[in-house]
């Protein structure tokens, strides 16, 4: 019987493990729920091995099998926490324990680091639900993956004269690390930073700010073949999460990107159901280990995940 081995994911494997992200997803979509998740070429998927070898080098761990890359993992480690990113086993070797030794493995890096790790996974996928529940994850937050198509003018949202929106720039990092840090114990600088900075041309944030300065809340989104998502975000009431998704989608236009919308944000949802919106997926957050309850809302991402 041959020897499953977990290794580092090499440069000259990019390409390799994009394909496979593209195959394994699409491969259990279809299977399971009738549709595919990427509509785009396999090539393209390779943006999440761009972007987290941007952010987090050599943080990407691949199962080889038979001389095979059969399953690959992301993870990025951060000051507070370590999040688990895209999980992917190449759908030929389903159901042979690979990506319970990939998640072994990052678990491992995290218990050596007294870390909780964090990730989002499909609470429509049991197979992916069971994996993590045995390796001791905990839901924490229900998100509803909402698609809403875009308005003729653009969405027109009510701001009261509390606060106002506008475009993010660099000199709002510390502001935005500190709003996160203090409403949700997480630390993720290194993220926001990336988003500001913009090197891949596909990021765009807005902020909110109050009347004393002070930041209410932020909302990254993006647009990519392999990918369109607002998020992440995080806004201190339903009101200044309703601006900052309406901006974010307006600045998007016709693209209509996801939004991972927390389950608990009932006045938001009810507004965005009346600007036409339409349940896709749902998504749990879970967490292994240590984990703090927001004082406010979160929007995840899938690119690059966070929960
Ligand atoms: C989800 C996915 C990663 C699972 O990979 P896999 O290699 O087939 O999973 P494993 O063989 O390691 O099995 C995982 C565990 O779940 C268990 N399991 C699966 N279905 C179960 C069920 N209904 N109830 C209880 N346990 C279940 C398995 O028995 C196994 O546990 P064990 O090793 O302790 O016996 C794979 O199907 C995949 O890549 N899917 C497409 C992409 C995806 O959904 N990724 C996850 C996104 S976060």
């Amino acid at each position: 019987m041959s020897e499953l081995i977990i290794a580092p994911m090499q440069p000259d494997e990019w390409s390799q493990v994009g394909a496979l992200i593209h195959q394994s997803t699409n491969s259990w979509y279809q299977s399971h729920l009738g549709h595919e998740i990427f509509n785009c070429s396999p090539s393209e998927t390779d943006i999440f091995c761009k972007v987290y070898e941007a952010l987090d080098p050599g943080c990407c761990l691949i199962a080889r099998l038979d001389g095979n890359i059969a399953g690959s993992c992301f993870y990025h480690p951060r000051p507070t926490h370590i999040s688990l990113g895209i999980l992917n086993v190449a759908s030929d070797y389903f159901g042979r324990g690979i990506a319970r030794a990939l998640l072994n493995a990052v678990c491992e890096i995290a218990d050596a680091e007294n870390k909780t790790v964090r990730l989002i996974s499909s609470a429509l996928n049991l197979d992916s639900f069971s994996l993590y529940s045995r390796a001791g994850f905990c839901p924490k937050a229900v998100y509803q993956d909402m698609i809403i198509p875009y308005p003729e003018h653009g969405h027109i949202y009510k701001s009261p004269p509390t606060f106002t929106v506008r475009d993010a720039a660099i000199e709002d990092l510390e502001g935005m690390v500190e709003l996160e840090l203090k409403h949700t114990g997480l630390s993720r600088k290194k993220d926001f930073k990336y988003f500001l900075e913009n090197s891949e041309g596909i990021w765009h944030t807005s902020i909110a700010v109050m009347e004393s300065g002070e930041l209410s809340g932020f909302m990254v989104s993006h647009v990519h073949p392999a990918s369109a998502i607002v998020g992440p975000g995080f806004a201190t009431s339903e009101e200044v999460a309703e601006a900052l998704v309406c901006e974010e989608l307006n600045f998007r236009g016709p693209s209509t990107p996801l939004i991972v919308v927390p389950a608990i944000a009932s006045n938001l949802i009810k507004s965005l159901y009346a600007r036409g919106a339409r349940n896709l997926e749902l998504h749990l957050g879970q967490a292994r280990g240590v984990f703090q309850e927001p004082t406010g809302y979160q929007f995840p991402t899938f690119l690059p995940e966070t929960a």
